[in-house]
């Protein structure tokens, strides 16, 4: 068991580069699969989520080299197995894309029902609608889900709600379904239109990814061979961003599309801290205490709910009472108890949480209860007083590369611990 020990009271400076967008890349693995052939994909994220999801493709027959510590060559000329191992499966979220890719390729899968997060009720009945309407039958029993089809036809498919998984989940399954397949009320995140210029690049014909309303023309077959690069790490370019204004830094975020994070950028001028573009780089910087605000949490290109933990810290310390109403997840306020043990003055009550800003936090023993939650208690460390440590960092893991390198380059005092060291 691993934790993170920071010693606190460190103001960030300094550059620091992005990698590859977890939440594009953990959907793309699996959309190789659509490819018989061979594909490099290069800005790969190296964190659990991307080793587990290699590990459930090579368990259905694909074969990977790893050619640095962020490309990969995938080859999926072999693909022999249409049941994922259930203990892999189910030890995350994106699990669930295997279920749209193999329909495409095998017309059938077997997958244990994912796992990921614990932010609430995470309901996958948007993706089976979508399944159903093109054709496929599913049956869910003892923890799985095995989901098959003779044929796959395109159709109108409505999202009653707006859905990342679901949007990304029926864009799989459709690349080779007979005629049009169109999404309405789709996701617009940056990962979804990711996935569409991926699949394009091997030749699919999907067009509207990043409005709400996305065409599909079913094409027969695609390419066998292509070379990508994953989106630059929205999440993770806005964790960094967060953590300069929380420590009154100065950072310089590279290898980003600064455009992806306007509604953060916004948020972080209206509290009185600095935000500039540069072409591919982010500058922020504060110089002074942040100021209270409201904020509400929405799909994309609203404020993100996987940046509103980070968020949540600066308000902590923020002058007056700040407001943050979570709009997408039921149970994504668990860090605010976390925050409270090291000084912040947090109620969160239902979908809203507020904020009595305080002056300062203090070091304390917290627990990442998940990935951003994480992320947020490793800045508040930073913030602190004395010194914190931050246990679970196996969720921090999953979705952050090198944590502690990356916050230690840009002047942060923070080691990774075995426990009992
Ligand atoms: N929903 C349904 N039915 C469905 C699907 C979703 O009711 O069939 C609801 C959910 O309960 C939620 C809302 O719709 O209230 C949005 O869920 P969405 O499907 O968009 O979320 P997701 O695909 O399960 C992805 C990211 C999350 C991120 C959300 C929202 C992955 C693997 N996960 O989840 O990322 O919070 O989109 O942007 O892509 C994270 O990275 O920390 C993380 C939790």
């Amino acid at each position: 068991m691993e934790k993170l020990v920071i010693h606190g009271g460190t103001s960030l400076k300094g550059e620091v580069s992005i990698v590859g967008a977890k939440n594009s890349a953990i959907a793309i693995l699996p959309a190789t699969l659509l490819c018989k052939g061979i594909c490099t994909l290069h800005n790969v994220p190296n964190i659990i989520d991307v080793k587990l999801s290699c590990q459930i493709l090579e368990a259905l027959g694909s074969k990977i080299t790893w050619l640095s510590s962020n490309s990969i060559i995938i080859d999926n000329r072999n693909i022999t197995c249409t049941h994922a191992p259930l203990d892999l499966t189910r030890k995350f979220r994106a699990s669930y894309y295997l279920i749209g890719a193999m329909l495409s390729r095998c017309k059938e899968i077997e997958v244990g029902l994912p796992g990921g997060c614990n932010l609430g009720a995470r309901p996958i009945d948007q993706h089976i609608k979508g399944f159903e309407a093109l054709g496929a039958v599913s049956n869910l029993s003892q923890g799985k889900i095995n989901v098959r089809a003779d044929k796959l036809v395109g159709t109108s498919i409505y999202m009653d709600v707006v859905s990342v998984g679901a949007t990304i989940n029926v864009l799989l399954s459709s690349v080779f379904a007979e005629g049009t397949t169109t999404i309405d009320n789709a996701a617009k995140e940056p990962h979804i239109v990711d996935v569409a210029n991926f699949l394009n690049s091997l030749g699919a014909d999907i067009r509207g990814a990043g409005t709400d309303l996305i065409k599909i023309n079913g094409v027969k077959n695609l390419k066998e061979n292509i070379t990508y690069s994953i989106v630059p790490d929205q999440i993770e370019a806005g964790t960094y961003m967060l953590a300069a204004i929380a420590t009154k830094g100065d950072l310089i975020i590279k290898n980003c599309i600064p455009e992806h994070l306007d509604s953060v950028t916004s948020k972080i001028l209206e509290i009185g801290g600095n935000v500039e573009y540069l072409g591919d780089s982010i500058h922020v910087w504060s110089n002074s205490r942040p100021n209270k605000t409201v904020i509400k949490t929405l799909p994309h290109p609203g404020f993100p709910t996987d940046l509103q933990p980070q968020m949540g810290v600066i308000l902590s310390i923020a002058n007056g009472t700040s407001i943050i109403t979570e709009s997408i997840w039921d149970s994504r306020f668990q860090y605010t108890a976390e925050l409270n043990k090291m000084g912040a003055h947090i109620t969160a009550q239902g979908k809203s949480a507020f904020f009595e800003g305080v002056e300062s936090l203090y070091g304390a023993p917290v627990y990442a209860t998940d990935l951003r939650a994480g992320a947020a208690l490793v800045i508040a460390g930073i913030v602190a007083k004395g010194t914190t440590e931050v246990f679970n960092v196996k969720h921090i893991d999953r979705g952050y590369e090198s944590i502690e390198n990356k916050f230690s380059s840009i002047g942060a005092k923070i080691k990774r611990v075995t426990e009992g060291e």
